[in-house]
């Protein structure tokens, strides 16, 4: 059985003792792909350098909402410049987040749409944050910023009235470890989203399924995000991984 983690951050410096042995260990343990997601300037040239490195991992860049010191013309120029790597499959992480800086609206809208227009340019899909920010970003993507190749709903919130207008977009939506926590009210939302847009991931480090919530997160817990979902669909735990292995190759056009 083969996995597809839709998004984790092999960049990040908790992963500077073990980097290689991690990532070799996890594809022996059946993570054939994975996509390594940068969040600022730095973090979108490391996730290069270590796609470069894999034949199965791949990279996005982008400047994150919770990374407003980045945001610059001269930034963005240097997002599109490395998004022209051939292993940069998408522009993200972008979007909102009013979680951490919701006193920052303005300046989130603009750079969230300037890498929708760059996206555009390279003929990339995004990959969305989104936190406690469900309206604004639909709007953005519905009437503000039209997204050409379309793009992820990365480690959704568990938020209906978001997954039904993300899907209606025809965005995919990738669910993390927050599904299997208890009163996470998951079971809906993961029944709301067609099966042809369903993807798994991990947000590695972070976001580590239950049982093991609260310790340091790998792509092989993958595993546990596609197990709930079997359960509530009701099929194998082999079809999911099949299902969201196939649609994550089709958005990152791998
Ligand atoms: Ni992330």
């Amino acid at each position: 059985m083969e996995f597809f983690d839709s998004h984790a951050h092999y960049n990040d410096e908790h992963y500077n003792e073990d980097r290689d042995n991690l990532i070799n260990t996890m594809f022996g343990d059946g993570i054939t792909r994975l996509v390594c997601a940068g969040y600022n300037v730095a973090s979108s040239i490391e996730a290069i350098n270590i796609a470069k490195k894999y034949d199965h991992i791949y990279a996005t860049c982008g400047i994150s909402p919770n990374d407003i010191e980045d945001f610059s013309e001269e930034n963005l120029k240097k997002i599109e410049e490395l998004a022209k790597n051939e292993k940069v499959v998408a522009i993200g992480e972008i979007g909102y987040d009013y979680y951490w800086n919701k006193d920052k609206k303005d300046i989130q809208k603009e750079y969230f749409s300037k890498q929708i227009e760059i996206a555009n340019r390279l003929n990339l899909p995004i990959v969305i944050h989104s936190r406690d920010a469900y309206i604004d970003t639909i709007d953005m993507i519905r009437n503000i910023s039209k997204v050409n190749r379309k793009g992820i709903f990365h480690c959704c919130q568990l938020n209906q009235e978001l997954i039904k207008n993300a899907v209606n977009e025809g965005f995919y939506i990738s669910f993390s470890g927050n599904i299997t926590y208890k009163n996470a009210k998951s079971d809906e939302c993961i029944k709301l989203v067609p099966l042809d847009k369903i993807l798994i991931e991990t947000d590695s480090p972070y976001l580590s399924p239950e049982p093991l919530r609260g310790t340091r997160n790998n792509s092989a817990n993958v595993k546990l995000v596609a197990q709930k979902i079997a359960d509530v669909l009701n099929k194998d735990l082999g079809e999911i991984a099949y299902i969201t292995y196939k649609n994550a190759n089709r958005i990152f056009n791998i």
